[in-house]
């Protein structure tokens, strides 16, 4: 491992949050350390203060994805924090008319979440005998992990607790030196408009949500952030849509905007 000085910590943490907004804490000087360790030697580079230079003449700006992508937490699940699931079917799909839906996946890291949406309406779908007109969005900052969403294909460990029935409906098995694979199917696939997308720019080209899942990812930005990408979030979701964050998250402090009526989920306060 190389060892990260304080001019280089600073520079590396101002400049990951300048970009992504993610806070990069002292606790997590480790973490820098280990992860751009590897980095440095892949690059034959022999400390922190030659990857800084790197980093400052790189003007394509590829290399400060690489660090972000590199920094950032982008763990997740197939129907994790299936509350979540279940209110989606239970109080939303239950209630659709016949006017599009629009849900978005607002960092979707690798797919599992978007695609536990896409499953819990066909499911709905199948279950009930009627369609839903539904209009789904997955972005991200990190083309790395869109380009594994849109490819749709996991490891057989990470569709462990996926249930069978859903699993075999689903996802296509690999076959040989492939068989510890298994891919979403394409029509699941084709489903979802996966585009990059940073958060906290300043708009969105995009549509008023139903539903925004942005679950586990406001939890690595400090306050001030919260505050502002909640505001403007508030302006992508109808009336009465819903914000639904991830099982540390919360709006208490953040916005007076939303009302919480389940484990949290939120829905947008009428018309104001
Ligand atoms: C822990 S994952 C959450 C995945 C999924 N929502 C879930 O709950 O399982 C957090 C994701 O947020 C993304 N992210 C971090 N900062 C972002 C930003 N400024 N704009 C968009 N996405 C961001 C990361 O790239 C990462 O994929």
């Amino acid at each position: 491992m190389f060892v990260l000085n304080d001019r280089e910590y600073k520079y590396i943490s101002r400049a990951v949050y300048n970009y992504a907004k993610i806070n990069l804490t002292e606790q997590k000087r480790p973490l820098i350390v280990s992860r751009l360790s590897k980095r440095i030697r892949e690059l034959k580079m022999g400390s922190f203060a030659q990857y800084v230079e790197y980093l400052k003449d790189d003007t394509s700006g590829r290399e400060f994805e690489l660090l972000v992508d590199s920094l950032s937490t982008n763990f997740s699940h197939f129907f994790r924090e299936s509350h979540h699931f279940d209110f989606l079917k239970d109080e939303v799909l239950e209630k659709a008319g016949r006017e599009q839906l629009t849900i978005w996946s607002a960092a979707a890291s690798t797919g599992q979440e978007v695609y536990s949406i896409v499953m819990t309406i066909k499911e709905f779908e199948e279950q009930r005998g009627r369609r839903i007109n539904a209009r789904l969005f997955a972005s991200d900052i990190s083309r790395k992990v869109l380009l594994a969403a849109s490819k749709g294909i996991y490891q057989e460990r990470d569709v462990e607790k996926v249930p069978r029935p859903i699993l075999e409906k689903y996802f296509l098995r690999g076959t040989g030196e492939k068989s510890n694979l298994v891919k979403v199917k394409k029509e699941l696939i084709g489903k979802v408009n996966f585009f990059r997308l940073n958060l906290n720019d300043k708009t969105y080209m995009l549509p008023e949500m139903d539903i925004i899942f942005l679950r586990n990812a406001i939890i690595y930005f400090d306050h001030d952030t919260k505050v502002e990408l909640i505001n403007r979030l508030h302006n992508y979701i109808k009336p009465n849509g819903y914000l639904i964050l991830g099982h540390s998250e919360s709006l208490s402090g953040i916005s007076d905007r939303f009302e919480l009526i389940g484990k949290t989920i939120y829905r947008r306060i009428g018309d104001d």
